[in-house]
């Protein structure tokens, strides 16, 4: 397991809850992904990533010792804690990642600022159609440099024409 953690953008706005749409099941990309069980509008919040809440330093204590494998179930909630999704998580952690991604995750922050209280959820960015698979950019960008070796450890299989070959993203 990797101590290297998934990002998204954050977000104020709250939005009504919605029945899921979504079923895991193996993926041609990786291992398990999330599939569509009926049609997804863009702008549907599809579900919840959910996982035991970790500080940074938790998990970097319990993973950080292990070799980096390109294998990741945590996402980077704020800047004090860490989604674990290696325990009490819900099908959201099978989803796959895309360089063409139809979904986005979004971080959307306590209205009272307190960070323990910080939600990601999983959010159509297109039309779904029945079937198709979920994916959204992981926004990993590892604290090392991005060499040959680590593009290839987080090598991508996503098959999107654009992409780059990797789940690592550059870096800002
Ligand atoms: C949260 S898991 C997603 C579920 C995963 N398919 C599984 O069965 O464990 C994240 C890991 O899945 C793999 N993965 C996800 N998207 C991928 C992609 N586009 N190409 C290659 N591996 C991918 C990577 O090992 C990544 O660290
Ligand atoms: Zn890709």
């Amino acid at each position: 397991m990797s101590k290297s953690k998934k990002t998204a953008k954050t977000k104020k706005t709250a939005k009504t809850k919605k029945p899921k749409k979504i079923e895991a099941r193996l993926s041609s990309i990786h291992g398990n992904g999330i599939f569509a069980t009926e049609d997804i509008a863009k702008g549907e919040r599809v579900i919840r990533y959910k996982g035991a809440l970790r500080t940074h330093e938790e998990v970097d204590e319990e993973y950080g010792g292990q070799e980096e494998n390109g294998h990741t179930f945590l996402f980077t909630l704020n800047d004090t804690y860490v989604i674990d999704a290696n325990v009490s998580a819900n099908i959201a952690r099978w989803m796959n990642h895309s360089c063409d991604p139809n979904c986005e995750a979004v971080v959307e922050e306590d209205d009272k600022g307190r960070p323990e209280k910080d939600k990601v959820y999983i959010e159509a960015i297109k039309d779904i159609a029945k079937g198709e698979e979920l994916t959204y950019n992981y926004g990993i960008v590892l604290e090392e440099r991005h060499t040959p070796k680590l593009k290839k450890l987080w090598g991508c299989r996503c098959g999107a024409d654009n992409c780059t070959g990797t789940m690592l993203q550059p870096k800002r």
